[in-house]
């Protein structure tokens, strides 16, 4: 049955509108609502149970809003518990993992793939066991880049400070010869310009944003609930900080349909919700 129900998405913070630009972009017809943490990011350096608790709060927060998808627009919250949320929600649950990998794997040309992520993903090891269940052969060989996701979030993703952060931890990257980058988080495309730099013009860089958005579509057809509406959809976007300055970094970031964003916090899960 068509379905006129928003898409739910979300991460800690702005990293994720990368995903909401492909599916905006791949899905036009579409209405979404997009809950950006800001008030806890970055969440990269926190532990397996308290992002586990956050993804909790926010699922629950979006299905209540009535949301007929869930987009785990964050690599972090992914590695500590998309299993979770894909068996409480009772919608179709996207994550971003799968997607960047199989890109990466299709793009190398000798079999040498690097990663990049947050210390949470980077040390649950998610990307090494996903690319080994897909190809035995390929190396791949992982970096965490603790630093760029709060000068992401302060809207710097250019400047000689960061570049010179970016040359140290893909040194390694670099060393192995790898041919392809999967970026192992959200945030990360919007430093494509300065990665490429540090990475050479031969480097494929992959963004799993694209990849992600032909999931969603692929789920939307599947179980019949794409909209079928012909007036253009409302969007939400939402955050738990401030909300002018995540508009503003927004907007830049990914484009016009940000044109106002809704301080909104979200509670603890409450027991015996299901959520607790
Ligand atoms: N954008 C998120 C990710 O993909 C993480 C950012 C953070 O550390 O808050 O992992």
């Amino acid at each position: 049955m068509p379905d006129d129900r928003p898409i739910g998405m979300f991460d800690s913070g702005s990293g994720g509108l990368t995903v909401a630009r492909a599916v905006l972009d791949l899905l036009p017809n579409e209405p979404l609502v997009y809950f950006g943490d800001t008030a806890r990011f970055p969440y990269g350096d926190r532990s397996v149970a308290e992002i586990r608790s956050f993804a909790r709060e926010i699922a629950r927060f979006l299905l209540d809003r009535d949301v007929k998808m869930l987009v785990v627009a964050c690599n972090s919250v992914e590695v500590a518990g998309i299993e979770e949320l894909t068996d409480r929600a009772g919608v179709p649950v996207i994550g971003v993992i799968e997607a960047g990998v199989r890109a990466g794997l299709r793009a190398t040309r000798n079999g040498r793939v690097g990663v990049i992520g947050t210390v949470a993903t980077i040390e649950s090891g998610a990307y090494l066991r996903a690319v080994a269940r897909e190809d035995g052969e390929v190396r791949l060989v992982s970096a965490a880049c603790p630093a760029f996701v709060p000068h992401v979030e302060r809207g710097d993703t250019t400047s000689p400070e960061l570049l010179a952060k970016a040359r140290g931890y893909l040194q390694p990257l670099v060393a192995e010869e790898v041919d392809t980058l999967i970026l192992g988080c959200t945030h990360y495309p919007l430093l494509s310009g300065l990665l490429q730099v540090v990475m050479g013009p031969d480097v494929v860089l992959i963004s799993s944003a694209e990849e992600v958005a032909k999931d969603v579509y692929a789920a939307l057809v599947r179980d019949d609930l794409l909209r079928r509406e012909a007036r253009p959809p409302v969007h939400e976007f939402l955050c738990s900080g401030d909300a002018g300055s995540f508009a503003e970094l927004g907007r830049r970031f990914l484009g016009p349909e940000i044109d106002q964003v809704r301080p909104q916090s979200v509670q603890p899960a409450r027991e015996g919700s299901g959520w607790s």
